[in-house]
C-alpha cells in the first residue's frame, strides 16, 4: 500500500468512510477482516458457513480451454441503495463490455447459477447493502447491477493457476472488488492494481480470508498474478468472491 493510502487509512477510523474517501481520492482501497466483520456483523461461525459454499463451485470451461483450472458460480443482483434492497434476478450468460475484458470482449459465457444456500447467505446479503453503500461514493444512481463471482482457483505440482489469465484489464463497471475467502497450501496470487496510465497504486496479496480489495473499475485496471503449490504432494487453492456494481 502506498504512504498516501495509509495515512488516509489511519486519518479515518470509520471503516466505511474510509473505503469511500479512499476510494474517491485514488482509485483503490482495501478493508482488513477486522474492519469488513465490524460492518457486515460477521463472526467466525459464520464465515466458517460462508465458505462451505466454495466446495459447491463447478468447473469454468472457458478457463480450463486456456489452460487453467478454475471453479465457479454466477449470479446477478439488483441493488436498491436507498433501502439496501438486493433481489436475486433470473439466470443468464455473463457478458463483459466492450473496452474492458480483452479476452471475452462481447463474448457471451454461461455459468452455473449460485446456489440457493449461497444466496440466501446473511454474510452475502451484509456484502452486498455494504459494498452497494460504498459504490454510492463513486456514482449516485437509483438501482445498481450487481455480478457476484465466486472462484477457486487451483494449482498442481506440475503448474500454476491464473486468477486472471486475460492480465491487467477492466471489468467495465464502476465498481470492483474481491473479498478472499480462503487460501490453502498457495503462493503468489499477489494483487495489482494500476491507473490508465499504468502507474501502480497498490500492489498486495490478499492473504488473510475477510480481507477485501476494492477498486473504482472505471480509472483502474487489475489483475492477480499466478498461484503456486507451497507443497507439491497437494494442490494450491485460492478462493474469493469477485463482486461487482455497474448502473443499471
Ligand atoms: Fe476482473
Amino acid at each position: 500500500m502506498t504512504r498516501g493510502l495509509a495515512a488516509e487509512t489511519q486519518a479515518h477510523r470509520d471503516p466505511v468512510e474510509s473505503a469511500m474517501r479512499v476510494l474517491t481520492d485514488t482509485g483503490a482501497f482495501v478493508m482488513p477482516p477486522a474492519d469488513l466483520n465490524r460492518c457486515i456483523g460477521a463472526d467466525e461461525n459464520a464465515w466458517t458457513r460462508f465458505s462451505s459454499h466454495w466446495e459447491e463451485l463447478v468447473p469454468d470451461r472457458y478457463a480450463a480451454e486456456l489452460g487453467t483450472r478454475r471453479l465457479r458460480r454466477y449470479g446477478h443482483f439488483l441493488f436498491r441503495p436507498a433501502d439496501g434492497y438486493a433481489e436475486l434476478l433470473p439466470h443468464r450468460a455473463f457478458a463483459q463490455p466492450e473496452d474492458s475484458n480483452p479476452l471475452y470482449i462481447e463474448t457471451d459465457r454461461y455459468f452455473e447459477p449460485l446456489t440457493e444456500l449461497f444466496v440466501e447467505d446473511p454474510l452475502l446479503r451484509g456484502l452486498l447493502r455494504l459494498l452497494g453503500h460504498v459504490a454510492t461514493a463513486l456514482d449516485d444512481v437509483p438501482e445498481w447491477n450487481a455480478k457476484v463471482t465466486p472462484f477457486r482457483v487451483l494449482a498442481s505440482a506440475d503448474g500454476e493457476g491464473q486468477p486472471t489469465p486475460e492480465g491487467l484489464h477492466r471489468d467495465g463497471v464502476t465498481l470492483v472488488t474481491s473479498l478472499l475467502v480462503g487460501r490453502h497450501n498457495a503462493s503468489g496470487g499477489e494483487s495489482s492494481v494500476v491507473d490508465l496510465d499504468g502507474h501502480q497504486l497498490l500492489k498486495t496479496t490478499l492473504s488473510e480470508p475477510g480481507t477485501l480489495l476494492m477498486g473504482d473499475d472505471r480509472r483502474t485496471l487489475h489483475g492477480v498474478s499466478p498461484v503456486r503449490a507451497l507443497d507439491p504432494a497437494e494442490p494450491a487453492q485460492r478462493d474469493v468472491l469477485v463482486i461487482t456494481f455497474a448502473p443499471r
